[in-house]
């Protein structure tokens, strides 16, 4: 029963570390513009660092038209200036470091913005021009070249393809984005695609980075045939391609791809010539895929560092679900030697104190809209935080998305007409319309009583707030014992104290004597010579009985008479 050994106390940072997502937009607005920015972040940076975090992974700051909130970029190499500048950067990494903080960034290789240079150079310099060949220009099938080159449908609804007007004003060829159409498709086959991002990574290095969350990384290689593809083209982890019966398709997970970042991984270790597992500088994939085997192949040893865990996310609020999910990444990480890590909650996801008060086994949404069924914040919450007490409890590296640690839930009731994510926009007049992300990228609280509730010097937000977030406020739960942020920054504590990203994972049969139910989750995280630390989470309506002489370090919940109630985890000393 033990799926997984300890390593040591000196493995390299990013195979334990805690790393927070900072949605730029959405943090903490410094000029009250009602959008955050870098300034605002580097002013909350002491927060995290008392909050206890390694390291933040910045989403999208670069120079773009914001078709995608940012993940349509137009210029690599500066800063909007909706979030500041070079400058602001650069005294971002240089005070997060100072205070300890690891900083990745965020690497948006599969598309670039149709505002970019190249894209605005391919469409001037016309067909068969060298300029077309960076991206992925085809002419158009049938009649005057009137349909598409092939039948692949967006991410975001709608088609792939779109069709430009020639210099001429004839309507000419086809190019392909699995995003918006203000998100061209690079064509990877390139040299000199291949040879700007190694560029755009010396850039980010240079001026110190620690790291890259690679966006949809498993989509830059596509089949040389472009076929038709008739199933949805979906982002899909385990659970939702099975819902929906999605193979991989043509645009996905293509063998091509792992060429790329073993050329990148080059480029990030010549930065680390002795390989001082201090100063290693990381990747990170995003890559939504069907199972565990696959994604670890982005993460072989001369491939990138980490993957995130999509299937540990999507997996329902069963004690089976999560035990089978835990064991399984566990071993599938360490088949290649990388850390498992864990997450919950992000930028694309309704966030999982909204998430878990939803009916279980439901089918994931990608948003809530104010006439979908709403979920249980109570129950919400309560899962919220039994479940991250779960996740900072398991060996490996695990990602949190800002607000998280003050409970926050998504903005469930947003109006229609406030909404920007691209994929709503696409779909609103549709059979199909998808609700979208925003609800998860509201505007985070810092003190109740202040105008935007702290979140900058102004009224106005660039998403409205909920009236619930003044009641989370960070300053409501400051020092207050049994709030979210209290239990995030003990277990941030623990975790570090008890090493628990490097210990090893036994799973418990019983507990004080007494056989551990099938609705109880019971391990010991044992580092390689400390004390081990038990912990228990309870997905039964009976109250489970704690060892005598145990000693809570911590609890997500209330205990009932020192029982453990449902969906609530504590941790033992
Ligand atoms: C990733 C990002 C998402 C974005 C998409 C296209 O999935 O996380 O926010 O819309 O890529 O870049």
């Amino acid at each position: 029963m033990t799926p997984h050994a300890p390593e040591s106390h000196d493995a390299p940072w990013w195979r334990h570390a805690v790393i927070y997502q900072v949605y730029p937009r959405s943090f903490a607005d410094a000029d009250g513009d009602g959008v955050g920015d870098l300034p605002g972040i580097t002013s909350r940076l002491p927060y995290l660092a008392d909050l206890g975090v390694d390291a933040i992974w910045i989403s999208p700051f670069y120079v773009s038209p914001m078709a995608d909130a940012g993940y349509d970029v137009a210029d690599y190499r500066d800063i909007d200036p909706l979030f500041g500048s070079l400058a602001d950067a650069d005294t971002l990494l240089e005070r997060a470091h100072e205070l300890g903080i690891r900083v990745l960034i965020d690497l948006v290789p599969n598309h670039t913005s149709d505002e970019h240079v190249w894209f605005q150079a391919a469409l001037d310099a016309g067909p068969g021009s060298a300029e077309r060949e960076r991206y992925l220009f085809r002419e158009g099938r049938g009649e005057d070249g009137a349909e598409p080159p092939n039948n692949w449908k967006s991410i975001f609804g709608g088609r792939a393809w779109s069709r430009v007007t020639e210099a001429d004003g004839s309507p000419g060829q086809w190019y392909l984005h699995l995003f918006d159409d203000k998100q061209p498709d690079l064509n990877w086959e390139h040299p000199e695609v291949i040879e700007e991002f190694h560029s755009i990574l010396r850039f980010w290095l240079d001026r110190g980075v620690d790291g890259f969350r690679v966006d949809v990384a498993h989509s830059l290689v596509k089949d040389p045939e472009l076929p038709d593809w008739d199933e949805r083209a979906v982002m899909a982890g385990a659970a939702e391609a099975e819902a929906i019966h999605a193979n991989l398709g043509p645009m996905w997970d293509q063998e091509g791809v792992h060429e790329i970042y073993r050329g990148w991984r080059k480029v990030l270790d010549s930065y680390n010539p002795d390989g001082d597992p201090t100063q290693d500088r990381i990747l990170c994939a995003e890559a939504w895929l069907p199972t565990q085997r696959r994604t670890m192949r982005y993460v072989r040893p001369d491939e990138m560092h980490q993957a995130f865990n999509f299937h540990f996310l999507e997996t329902a609020w069963r004690p089976t679900d999560l035990r089978e999910i835990i064991d399984a990444s566990l071993e599938a990480a360490d088949e290649v030697g990388a850390p498992t890590t864990w997450v919950l909650s992000n930028h694309d996801v309704v966030r999982h104190a909204s998430r878990l008060g939803l009916p279980i086994g439901a089918r994931r949404p990608n948003g809530i809209g104010r006439e979908d069924d709403q979920p249980n914040a109570v129950l919400g919450l309560q899962r919220a935080r039994a479940a991250t007490a779960l996740m900072l409890a398991l060996p490996g590296s695990a990602y949190l998305y800002n607000g998280e640690e003050l409970g926050l839930p998504d903005h469930t009731a947003l109006p229609d007409d406030v909404r920007q994510d691209p994929a709503y926009l696409r779909t609103k007049d549709t059979d199909e319309v998808e609700t979208g992300r925003d609800g998860c990228r509201v505007p985070v609280p810092w003190e109740a009583a202040a105008p935007s509730y702290g979140f900058g010097p102004g009224e106005h937000t660039w998403l409205p707030q909920p009236e619930i977030y003044g009641a989370l406020a960070l300053d409501r739960q400051d020092g207050v014992s049994g709030s979210t942020l209290e239990l995030y920054r003990a277990m941030l504590r623990l975790r570090r104290e008890h090493d628990l990203g490097v210990g090893g994972l036994t799973w418990l049969t019983e507990l004080g004597g007494v056989e551990v139910g099938e609705q109880v989750l019971a391990f010991v995280n044992a580092r390689q010579d400390g004390t081990p630390l038990t912990v228990v989470t309870n997905l039964g309506d009976e109250p489970v009985a704690l060892p005598e002489d145990a000693e809570i370090l911590l609890a997500s919940g209330r205990l009932e008479d020192g029982r453990l109630p449902q969906d609530t985890t504590v941790w033992l000393g």
